[in-house]
């Protein structure tokens, strides 16, 4: 339900974390059933659906459409809140400030003397039109190709996998994910670094931020569990061209564009091996499936999960810390992974 994931942002504009979160529950209940919602009846039971949520959706079945949803849609700060923070490298912050200085579009942003964009925005800016158009399914499997290709040139016996949204089986997605490993605990550390040289090589590399590992096994039993993992990773920029998309579309792209390329996002994340099991089921999300499955693992299982270490509070210890095959997992971590996945 798109109304729900509206409200979920407009909330988050406003800094209120429950009912954004509400919302986003909301938005995943509704999405994993199997067919349209026709009336309240069917919403009886279901859970995570709060007072809020049922009152829009009443509205949205009484009236054809939520009074509350057509306001936030018109609200002039909402519009260029999500303007805003639709531009790569730009947070719901720098959103806010540029708002309060009287901001409203794009263009005024670039236009505005006294502004100062880093270099993630400046990339952001420079190629909107193309990071903004959806990334198809044969577009990330044409990147999937390219990074395999460098990979293993580098690193013959690399482990490279696709997840994200396009690993949950989603055909369009704003970005493509992958995670790279080695056999060799440690082997990790240098391969990303050449990677990023080879594709710069290619000629396909136009944005990078590297951010180096900040992960410390001696650390870990009594790290935090938190949302961020400390895995090294690059969020990238990459050139795409049109003769490496199979199938008839090939490009996604504006009607008139014939420049024979676009820019993709492309996030690569590589985790050492021993860690390879939960990055992967980590960064497959959705980000609501992994907030279900960690509430899951602290309430109904007394265990700590995060992307990298399952920890286990009654016992004390990583029961699940070297695990590399799936089927060494729990089996609930498994089995939720394969019933629960949502777009
Ligand atoms: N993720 C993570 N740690 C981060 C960033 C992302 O664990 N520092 C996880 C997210 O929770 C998400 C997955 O990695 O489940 C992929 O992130 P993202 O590309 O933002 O979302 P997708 O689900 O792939 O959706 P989209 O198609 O829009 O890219
Ligand atoms: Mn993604
Ligand atoms: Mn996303
Ligand atoms: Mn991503």
């Amino acid at each position: 339900m798109d109304v729900m994931e509206e409200l979920a942002e407009s909330s988050e504009f406003n800094e209120s974390k429950g009912p954004c979160l509400a919302f986003r529950q909301a938005a995943s209940v509704l999405k994993s059933l199997p067919s349209a919602v026709r009336c309240l009846g069917a919403i009886q039971g279901l859970p995570w659906l709060g007072e809020h949520t049922k009152a829009v959706m009443e509205e949205i079945l009484t009236f054809g459409r939520s009074f509350k949803v057509e306001e936030i849609r018109c609200d002039e700060r909402y519009q260029a809140l999500k303007l805003f923070t639709s531009v790569f490298g730009v947070g719901p912050k720098t959103a806010e400030k540029w708002y309060r200085r009287g901001l409203r579009s794009l263009k005024e942003i670039l236009t505005e003397p006294n502004i100062q964009l880093n270099r993630m925005q400046r990339a952001g800016f420079l190629y909107y039109s193309d990071i903004s158009k959806a990334v198809s399914k044969a577009e990330a499997e044409a990147l999937g190709c390219i990074i395999e290709e460098t990979v293993h040139w580098i690193a013959p016996d690399a482990v490279l996998a696709l997840t994200g949204g396009f690993r949950r089986g989603k055909e369009y997605g704003h970005d493509v994910d992958f995670l790279l490993t080695v056999p060799e605990m440690g082997k990790e550390e240098g391969l990303l670094l050449h990677v990023i040289d080879r594709l710069r090589d290619q000629g396909i590399l136009l944005y990078c931020d590297h951010q180096g590992s900040t992960f410390d096994v001696s650390k870990l039993p009594s790290c935090r569990f938190e949302d961020m993992d400390h895995f090294q990773k690059c969020f990238l920029i990459l050139r795409l061209e049109e003769g490496q998309v199979e199938g008839e579309r090939g490009l996604q792209r504006d009607p008139g564009d014939s420049r024979g390329w676009r820019a993709v996002r492309v996030d690569l994340v590589a985790p050492p091996v021993d860690r390879y099991a939960f990055a992967l089921l980590g960064w497959t999300g959705s980000k609501q499936f992994g907030r279900d499955l960690r509430t899951f693992a602290r309430k109904e299982r007394q265990m700590l999960l995060d992307n990298h270490a399952l920890y286990d509070k009654t016992k004390r210890n990583y029961s699940y810390r070297r695990l590399l095959r799936r089927t060494s997992l729990p089996i609930w971590v498994w089995s939720m992974w394969s019933l629960g996945r949502e777009m």
